[in-house]
């Protein structure tokens, strides 16, 4: 897969229906809680991605028995066997740090290596170490390892001075079994992080949400093994959603779960885009004419990072300048250079990119360099004249399901090769 180039033919009418799959970031965490039980756990609607290998090998790593059938996973950590989680495995994905608060809290030692993921700008884990500080560990750091040591975790009352999506779940996770209770203030409310919590009460950990952003936790002696269904994915939900909005596509996505993308409608609102909203399903029909917006990231309920650069890529087809400021990482804007070797006139300013549209996209060669902005780039080959071929495709597997097989059905024209283009060897 390091070396699968996507080919894709554009302007290929899309028609038809789609189905979502599950949350690879309610999985990763989810996943990673089955550390504070010894009992079974089955999961269902888990997304079969790159991502969610690498977090149940490193469960592997540490004990757990895994048994994926289909998209349902049945894992069990009845004996700890290594409280290391591999630099190897820690560099391929940043959510291995969801593994150090529940492996400190069931075993008061763990040592995982410092976290990779996607290259999108400074992604700090200050406030993932001082609050587990604060519930009695000793934290250091080792080479490229954290090493975490309490002899028992306790309780604390912290704010998170910045909202962090799995900062808050670390320590959540951590809390559940620590002595006393925990109040979590400041918290993200993705729905990542309410679906975990979801599954951490069914775990039979005492959860209480207070106010808009706080979790009181009382912390528990056991939890329980659960069978739990991961939650629909919002962001390839949103992707799906951008895709419909071009050329002439029609396309009803199904498995959807609307309030989760309520920003994303707003914002299509504003730009002449209208979806028509079902129990679980949402359809979307291109129109003719879009118009620009200004558009800033936020954390939920705002309009998500993970669908700026999906969202800038529509923009090259509104008539007029965009604005698109994004506020959660630095340097999330790589997949502008690429959009514009395909034609796109986009401006980066500090956080700021300036959409000139509208522009007729031509195919070229382009370069994957994170994930969402190699969905970006497969929108952008979508509606591109003639070829374009994504290099370093393998950052798309690691968090879309089956992304070029769903897109085929659809209407598109896809082909993964190998790099050695002389030889074209058709991955699917
Ligand atoms: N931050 C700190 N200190 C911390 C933690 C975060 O300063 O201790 C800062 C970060 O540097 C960033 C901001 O807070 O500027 C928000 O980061 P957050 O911690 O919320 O991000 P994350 O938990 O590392 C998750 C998702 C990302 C998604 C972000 C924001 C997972 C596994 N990853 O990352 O998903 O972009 O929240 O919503 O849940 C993706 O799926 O492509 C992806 C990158």
């Amino acid at each position: 897969m390091k070396d699968s180039i996507i080919v894709i033919r554009g302007k290929k009418r899309l028609a038809g229906r789609v189905k979502i799959s599950g949350a690879k970031n309610a999985a990763l965490p989810e996943l990673a809680a089955t550390i504070l039980s010894s009992k079974p756990f089955r999961f269902f609607n888990v997304p079969v991605v790159e991502d969610i290998k690498v977090m149940v090998k490193a469960l592997q790593i540490i004990g757990s028995q895994s048994e994926f059938t289909g998209n349902a996973l049945k894992l069990k950590l009845a004996g700890l066997q290594s409280h290391l989680v591999p630099k190897e495995i820690a560099e391929t994905s940043r959510a291995s740090i969801l593994i150090l608060g529940p492996l400190l809290a069931r075993n008061g030692y763990a040592k995982v290596s410092f976290p990779g993921g996607c290259q999108i700008g400074d992604r700090k884990i200050d406030f993932h170490l001082e609050g587990l500080k604060r519930m009695g560990a000793d934290i250091h750091s080792e080479g490229s390892h954290i090493i975490a040591r309490a002899q028992k975790i306790h309780g604390i009352e912290y704010t998170f001075p910045k909202k962090t999506v799995t900062g808050t779940e670390n320590l959540l996770m951590a809390a559940c079994l620590a002595d006393g209770s925990t109040c979590l203030r400041n918290c993200a409310t993705e729905p990542e992080v309410g679906d975990l919590v979801c599954l951490l009460k069914k775990m039979g950990a005492d959860i209480q949400e207070i106010e808009a952003d706080g979790l009181l936790i009382k912390g528990q002696t056991s939890l329980q093994g659960v069978e739990h269904a991961i939650i629909p994915d919002r962001i390839e939900l949103g992707t799906y959603i951008i895709a419909g909005c071009f050329l002439d596509n029609d396309l009803i996505i199904e498995n959807a779960v609307p309030e989760y993308v309520k920003s994303l409608i707003q914002v299509l609102h504003e730009i002449g885009i209208e979806v028509r909203l079902g129990e679980n399903t949402i359809q979307v029909s291109a129109k003719g004419e879009i118009y620009p917006v200004e558009v800033e990231t936020s954390p939920y309920p705002g309009f998500p990072t993970d669908l700026q650069a999906q969202l800038t890529a529509l923009l090259t087809q509104a008539n007029g300048s965009s604005r698109v400021t994004e506020n959660i990482f630095n340097n999330r804007f790589q997949h502008i250079k690429e959009l514009n070797k395909l034609g796109a006139r986009i401006e980066v300013k500090n956080n700021v990119a300036t959409v000139k549209g509208k522009t007729d996209l031509r195919g070229g060669v382009i370069h994957a360099t994170d994930l969402r902005a190699s969905a970006a780039l497969v929108l952008g080959g979508l509606i591109a004249d003639g070829e374009t071929e994504i290099r370093n495709a393998h950052q798309l597997f690691r968090g879309y399901e089956h992304l070029p097989e769903k897109l085929i059905k659809l209407g598109a024209e896809i082909q993964i090769v190998n790099q050695d283009r002389d030889k074209y060897h058709n991955i699917i």
